[in-house]
């Protein structure tokens, strides 16, 4: 495997792109794993999972590349907990389901914590020495909460509020607790591609006027712009004509302007699209090198505004998306392909996330 440090030149009107094998090595896929996936931030769930004290939500932290075990708890004294979800005897699962609890208990042979992942008990280890230790507790595992949303990482290389700074700033305005889950917009779309393709065509509006001539006649593609931060970029999707825009307050950084859609992307795979109506998360789960599942997560704060402007028409736009993005992953299979350049006019974002990802891969 080649020195990733000097792959992508950090002066984009002289870079080129990842090469192909980026996207179909099974190599570089589980180099990924533990060098990006392992060392970054990843949604997990809103609070909701865990509404009231004694709440029990098993999750699973990034499904397809880590699939680490996670428990969230709400103990007693109403505090979230993010815990690893591994029995510290001999590493069965403690909890498969949701549920409302006193404490936990391990099935395979009955060692129980409290709701705050604290060793409490366990049969038969009276003859024990050094029993129970620190390492009998369920690990805590780095957690935060950004509005309802709750995000967790293994070993992350900055603070949350680092990672999420760009959102809070440009967003933080936005009544998040007031937004409502609707599984009735929600679905996942299983696409035959890299996630980092995926992640490509998400981070260019370039593709707009040719792939999705719907959503075209939203944007108004001349004004639609980019700005880089340290582990996220944001599209900034102007408003066409009097296509429906955001009602920004009159501190906004870009109040006075008709804005349509902000759609930040946080390394490594997390979209968060807002609108007038409300968020649209997008979280890409890399399955296999070739194979993704993406889950699309709506989050509704003004309901009536829902079919209006760049923000209606989700479905069609990501088929769009997903069509596109499978025929490219096999053109990057090809043996004569390598790989090509970037328009420095219109793709800063996806030499950012190739930036971003040599760096992560290279540590
Ligand atoms: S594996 Fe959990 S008590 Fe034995
Ligand atoms: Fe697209």
């Amino acid at each position: 495997m080649q020195d990733l440090r000097s792959l992508i030149d950090p002066d984009i009107t002289r870079a080129q792109t990842l090469p192909g094998e980026f996207y179909t090595d099974p190599r570089y896929f589980a180099l990924q794993r533990e060098t990006v996936f392992a060392r970054s931030w990843h949604w997990l769930a809103d609070t909701s999972a865990v509404k009231t004290p004694g709440d029990v939500s098993p999750h699973r932290l990034v499904e397809g590349i880590l699939e680490e075990p996670l428990l969230l708890t709400r103990d007693d004294a109403d505090q979230v907990h993010c815990l690893s979800n591994v029995c510290t005897h001999r590493g069965n699962l403690v909890s498969e389901h949701s549920g409302n609890l006193r404490q936990l208990m391990c099935r395979y042979h009955g060692r129980k914590w409290r709701l705050d992942g604290t060793f409490s008990s366990m049969p038969e280890f009276a003859e024990a020495q050094d029993f129970p230790s620190e390492r009998d507790h369920l690990a805590r595992v780095p957690f935060g909460q950004w509005g309802p949303f709750l995000f967790a990482a293994l070993d992350p290389t900055c603070t949350l509020e680092t990672w999420l700074a760009p959102v809070q700033e440009r967003m933080g305005w936005l009544p998040l607790q007031a937004f409502r889950y609707s599984a009735d917009h929600s679905r996942d779309y299983l696409v035959r591609a890299n996630w980092a393709l995926y992640c490509d065509n998400y981070l260019e509006g370039f593709h707009i006027p040719f792939v999705h001539p719907a959503l075209s006649q939203a944007l108004d593609y001349k004004q639609y712009r980019t700005e880089l931060f340290d582990y996220c970029n944001l599209q900034v999707g102007v408003a066409k004509g009097s296509e429906l825009a955001f009602d920004l307050p009159a501190h906004h950084p870009d109040a006075g302007q008709r804005i349509g859609g902000y759609y930040f992307w946080l390394f490594p795979n997390l979209m968060l699209n807002f609108y007038p109506w409300g968020l649209s998360i997008n979280i890409v789960k890399p399955l296999a090198a070739d194979y993704t599942r993406v889950s699309f997560l709506t989050y509704i704060w003004r309901e009536e505004l829902m079919d209006k402007g760049a923000g209606a028409g989700l479905d069609r736009v990501e088929r769009e998306d997903e069509e596109v993005v499978e025929c490219v992953q096999k053109g990057v299979r090809s043996r004569i392909y390598s790989r090509g350049r970037y328009s420095p006019a219109r793709e800063q974002c996806v030499h950012h996330f190739h930036r971003l990802l040599t760096r992560f891969m290279n540590t």
